[in-house]
């Protein structure tokens, strides 16, 4: 059976929240689902650590990554993250699995595009082939146009719209029909 990490970090819960959508749309393709949260306990003096996660993202067919936009970035604990698999780009271990991408934000726009990039780049470095979101408000999901990556819009108070949490799990289920072509 196919499996993917889904990797993510969340300041207030929209994050986590917008994880389980694609969540269940991977598993609701067949595949195994590792859900992984970057914490801050991870993260001691700017450096992230936590080898048992990081094991298990070696051993996934394909890896979503998943953060808030934050100041038009990636969150500086996904950085953390991100930097800590330098090694991974060193023995080229990631070279060849699926990546893709997910994010959320107050705003519309709010520069998400930006933090998509971010983890876009990270993944062309680790030699990692992106599927984007690969669907249109046409067909009733991404409404804002966001094709990298889920680019999701929540209210102040974290409420999370339905077709962003459908675009979501749309993700999780293009990864693992990616995978199996
Ligand atoms: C430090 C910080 C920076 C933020 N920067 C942006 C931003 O650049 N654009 C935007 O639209 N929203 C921004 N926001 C709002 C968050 O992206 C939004 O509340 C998101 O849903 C938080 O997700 P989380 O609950 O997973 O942390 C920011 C919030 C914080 C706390």
């Amino acid at each position: 059976m196919a499996t993917v990490g889904l990797v993510f970090f969340s300041g207030t819960g929209t994050t986590r929240a917008l994880a389980d959508s694609v969540r269940a749309g991977v598993e609701s393709a067949g595949a195994t689902c590792h859900v992984l949260e970057v914490v801050g306990a991870d993260i001691s003096e700017g450096r992230w650590m936590n080898d048992a996660m990081a094991a298990t993202l070696d051993d996934c067919d394909a890896i979503i990554f998943g953060t808030p936009t934050y100041m038009g970035g990636v969150a500086g604990q996904m950085k953390c993250f991100l930097d800590a698999m330098a090694g991974r780009w060193y023995s080229n271990q990631w070279n060849g699995k699926l990546g893709a991408a997910f994010t959320v934000s107050s705003l519309a726009a709010g520069d998400k595009l930006n933090a998509l990039f971010d983890l876009t780049t990270f993944a062309m470095q680790m030699g990692m082939v992106w599927v984007g979101t690969g669907a249109s408000p046409s067909d009733g999901l991404n409404p804002n146009g966001f094709y990298l990556g889920v680019g999701a819009q929540a209210s102040h108070a974290g409420e999370l719209q339905d077709i962003d949490k459908d675009t979501a799990a749309h993700l999780g289920k293009r990864v693992v029909a990616t995978l199996s072509r």
